[in-house]
């Protein structure tokens, strides 16, 4: 048996084949069903027990000689066909198309960023909200002309289910599955009954901040903002709060920031102003606290929300905000080396 394994492992060592029907030969001859190399592994069962192992690895290191041997040639004819057909193996393979990063989700990144720097994690709830998420825990009375038809998306013959139109929603989600001290950050895409146009569209992005701990002041959130306009826009970056009103915020604030057109001089961005206007903020009104179940005897926080396709108008002066949503590979292709 020894003999005819060492017989068979040597002419292995010759095998050539001028074509796939002589390969295919070769390995009918050796590998298949009658063919030698399976003979021996049949008459294995006579082999006397005590050299069954030692034959045992001889045959098995046969078979897989046999086998790569025929594989290696067989790759060697389909190589040798690739060039008798012309084909250049050696030729750099066609460029992927590789996408690019969508403007929206560059600048949102870039806020989730600085603000992860200063510890706010990441908060964020569902598209479709009910309406005491979007309005009744933030304080909206139940008149207030937000629930309109006119301004919000409801979910026909549910009058209780409806599109959120901001993200602020999520705030009642953290705060009523939470317990403070809360520092999140809720990106997400909103929704409003809106008639398209180049300054505005029926869903657009927000990003929104909460933080809630004990003593936490207006100052505090002044800091934070200013440290983000400074991060996001330029460290000559000055900001103003003019107050505003919100109804889950008491007070309120709307946060300008210097025109980053022409640092302030005025220019016709900034409406000769030398201001532009970039989110909402203010200290969570008490009633806000109290219906999420965090005692506002103990507890204070701060809130933002700035719209993303604004920051982004910004930062890349794009005019039409149609262009975020229409896919032309023209548009989104320039800001391939944004991040
Ligand atoms: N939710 C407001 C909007 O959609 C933005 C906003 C303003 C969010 C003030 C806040 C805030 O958290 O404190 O216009």
């Amino acid at each position: 048996m020894q003999d005819k394994i060492k017989f068979l492992s040597q002419k292995i060592d010759t095998f050539t084949a001028n074509g796939s029907d002589e390969l295919e030969a070769l390995r009918i001859q050796y590998l298949s069903k009658k063919g030698e190399i399976t003979a021996l592994f049949n008459d294995f069962r006579n082999v006397p027990n005590e050299q069954k192992r030692e034959i045992g690895q001889l045959l098995n290191v046969l078979r897989d000689k046999a086998q790569n041997k025929i594989n290696d040639l067989k790759e060697a004819l389909e190589s040798a066909q690739v060039v008798e057909k012309g084909m250049d193996l050696t030729r750099t393979a066609d460029p992927i198309a590789l996408g690019t990063r969508h403007p929206l989700s560059i600048v949102k990144n870039e806020i989730i960023d600085i603000f992860s720097r200063i510890g706010f994690t990441i908060a964020e709830g569902p598209e479709i909200e009910d309406d005491w998420h979007v309005f009744g825990a933030l304080n909206f009375a139940p008149e207030h002309p937000a629930r309109d038809m006119q301004d919000t998306f409801f979910i026909e013959q549910h009058p209780d289910v409806l599109l959120r139109t901001h993200t602020s929603s999520v705030q009642s989600r953290v705060m009523t599955s939470q317990k403070p001290p809360i520092r999140v950050l809720c990106p997400g895409r909103v929704y409003r009954n809106e008639a398209i146009s180049y300054r505005a569209h029926c869903f657009f992005h927000q990003v929104e901040g909460l933080y809630i701990d004990k003593q936490v002041s207006f100052a505090d959130l002044k800091q934070a903002l200013l440290y983000f306009a400074k991060e996001m826009f330029g460290e000559h970056t000055q900001i103003r709060l003019r107050p505003s009103y919100f109804p889950f915020t008491e007070p309120s604030a709307e946060m300008d920031i210097s025109c980053n057109l022409c640092g302030g001089k005025g220019c016709p961005f900034c409406k000769h102003t030398g201001w532009v206007e970039i989110l909402g903020c203010g200290m969570v009104d008490p009633n806000v606290l109290n219906e999420c179940g965090i005692d506002s005897s103990e507890y204070t926080g701060y809130a933002f929300g700035m719209g993303v396709e604004r920051i982004t108008n910004l930062k890349y002066q794009v005019k039409d905000l149609r262009m975020f949503s229409e896919n032309d590979v023209r548009f989104l292709q320039q800001f391939k080396a944004a991040y």
